[in-house]
């Protein structure tokens, strides 16, 4: 007669052989998921609320306070405004263990960077390129803007005459309704086409926030993530932004949105 506590025992074994390795795997997973998941911010101390994102960047050379531990810190030359104390931030943040460094923010956007790819491209060469062998160097970012002169199509020129800038990663925004995933989907696959032909290994999509109420954000989101996830092309993503109203609530919490950003949806 087997007793009940050899039974109990050999039970409780067999369950750990088989729990054990799908642990291991579903804990892989899930790390290599969230390991493209960024956090926009302009306040430090709210990042904490997204347990789980890998990295994070405000707009900024330096990270205005504490982020926690297990968040990089990724510091941006924003434009023109930024050039005079880029070396001192862009130095001081290497040598706090920065990894990435991104260029310019929507210079295709009259009230942001707002500068002509040449202009661009010769200033990214002057600030960004010298730190090549010390970082890994994002692009300036656009809009999703489908007009000549803007988003892709000034991304198109800026490479053409940055052939020699050194980047490494390609960032892109995307602002527009959430029902049009399949706009997403094929406006981040051209973004990833462009990085290709110019021998960029990696799109980052630095902000997007679809537009509509929040129960759309959290089905947009559903339906984006994973496709984010499995994208080999695709480095990293943040949703605009880790704020009260969109990722978190005014008690600085997640909201349903910050809950469907940081749920394992893959
Ligand atoms: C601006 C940043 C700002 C961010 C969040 C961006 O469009 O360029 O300066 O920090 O929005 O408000």
């Amino acid at each position: 007669m087997v007793s009940f506590s050899a039974l109990f025992v050999s039970g409780l074994m067999a369950t750990a052989a088989l729990a054990a390795p799908h642990q291991a795997h579903q804990h892989l997973h899930a790390k290599r998921a969230s390991n493209k998941k960024g956090a926009a911010y302009n306040q430090a101390s709210l990042v904490s609320a997204l347990t789980g994102v890998s990295w994070a960047y405000n707009w900024n050379m330096e990270s205005d306070g504490t982020l926690p531990d297990s968040v990089e810190y990724v510091p941006m030359l924003w434009g023109p405004k930024m050039y005079s104390g880029w070396s001192d931030a862009a130095n001081s943040a290497l040598s706090s263990g920065a990894k990435y460094l991104m260029g310019f923010n929507e210079p295709d956007v009259s009230s942001q960077a707002n500068l002509s790819p040449s202009q661009a491209a010769s200033d990214y060469k002057q600030y960004m390129t010298p730190y090549a062998d010390k970082a890994t160097l994002v692009s300036p970012a656009v809009s999703n803007s489908g007009s000549s002169g803007q988003g892709l199509d000034w991304m198109k020129s800026f490479l053409s005459e940055c052939s020699d800038c050194k980047v490494s990663a390609l960032a892109v925004h995307w602002y527009a309704d959430a029902s049009l995933t399949d706009y997403f989907k094929q406006f981040v696959t051209q973004a990833i086409d462009l990085a290709n032909q110019n021998n960029i290994p990696e799109v980052w999509i630095t902000e997007f926030q679809a537009t509509g109420d929040d129960a759309s954000q959290v089905q947009f989101l559903g339906e984006i993530l994973p496709w984010l996830d499995s994208q080999q092309g695709v480095g990293r993503y943040s949703y605009f932004m880790c704020s009260d109203s969109v990722l978190l609530t005014a008690a600085n919490v997640l909201s349903d949105i910050g809950q469907a950003y940081m749920s394992l949806t893959s």
